[in-house]
């Protein structure tokens, strides 16, 4: 596969998503075999994060080390930026120390920008529009879970249309697989990224649906789908979001409406009680934990992808 500029959005890697998985896998196969390769010897990753996170941060920096990198975290408060440097000007200088720089951002933009001022690879790790890394992890646990296959699989997303749901649905629609969102009326998926995802549809073949009602979305679905109804950055409408989302939740009641052999994708931080209850978080139907497992590997690859091997190394 040719390099990787960034990855900004899931569709950053549209028509590259079958090698990425199958690399994804090949790492997770071989994760403990001994001489295992190192491409990011003599390489360094600056992590910014501006936000809290337990998953994305220690995948990308157990990653990195295993692929023989170094990484080196910044949150937002020990950095300058904290204090009015621009964001053009710390790209600038991380891009003369390192050699990609992962960010998760508030802002979009501001990730958009990083990537616009770097002159290094830039990987957007989750902000008010996308989370790619996510949905790389999830469709691979999909892709084990399916046995490789997409099409004519039925996913049900069941809550707000936030920035997962933005990049499943342009990753399912960029693999062909059928996605059913149920989101109340005022938290929908963005306009601009339903359009987008519709026009990777058109491509690969996936039908995309948008309705209200969880329980329609659930009935004799193959995957279940949930997420926080308050996401980073939200807490100011909590109450609201509460208000809003009674109903949207996973529990053993409506996953007894999906297919017998289907399984629950939770992203995680859960709010265990409300998106979904313990009993599905911890039962034989959960994929969380392998889920945020394959975080791991899903990054590995793309950190592969974005870094190719130094010359004559
Ligand atoms: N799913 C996810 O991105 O988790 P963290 O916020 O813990 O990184
Ligand atoms: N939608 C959630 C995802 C957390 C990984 C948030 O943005 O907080």
């Amino acid at each position: 596969m040719s390099s990787l500029p960034d990855l900004l959005s899931i569709s950053d890697v549209a028509d590259r998503i079958p090698p990425l998985l199958a690399e994804a896998a090949r790492l997770k196969a071989t994760r403990r075999s001994p001489g295992r390769s190192r491409p990011l010897a003599g390489r360094s990753v600056a992590l910014i994060f501006e936000k809290p996170s337990t998953r994305t941060r220690t995948s990308f920096e157990v990653g990195i080390h295993e692929l023989g990198g170094h990484a080196v975290y910044l949150s937002k408060s020990d950095l300058q930026l904290g204090r009015g440097e621009t964001i053009g000007d710390t790209a600038r200088v991380l891009s003369r120390y390192c050699d990609a720089i992962v960010y998760r951002a508030f802002r979009h933009e501001d990730v958009l920008e990083l990537a616009r001022t770097a002159s290094i690879p830039v990987v957007n790790a989750l902000d008010d529009r996308e989370h790619p890394c996510q949905i790389l992890a999830d469709l691979l646990t999909m892709h084990e879970r399916w046995n490789g296959a997409f099409h004519g699989k039925r996913l049900a997303w069941i809550g707000d249309g936030n920035n997962v749901l933005h990049s499943l649905l342009l990753g399912a629609a960029a693999v062909g697989l059928d996605l059913t969102a149920a989101t109340p009326a005022e938290y929908a998926p963005h306009p601009d990224v339903v359009r987008a995802a519709e026009q990777l549809a058109a491509r690969s073949g996936a039908h995309l649906r948008y309705i209200r009602d969880p329980k329609e979305a659930a009935q004799g679905a193959d995957a279940l789908y949930t997420d926080v109804w308050v996401s980073m950055g939200d807490e100011a409408e909590a109450a609201e979001r509460q208000r809003a989302f009674d109903g949207y939740q996973i529990n053993a009641a409506l996953l007894a409406t999906a297919a017998p052999t289907a399984f629950v994708l939770h992203d995680l931080p859960a709010h265990r009680g409300q998106e979904i209850t313990d009993d599905v978080l911890d039962g034989p139907q959960s994929a969380a934990w392998d889920q945020a497992e394959n975080r791991l590997h899903a990054q590995k690859a793309v950190l592969e992808l974005l870094l190719p091997p130094l010359a004559g190394a």
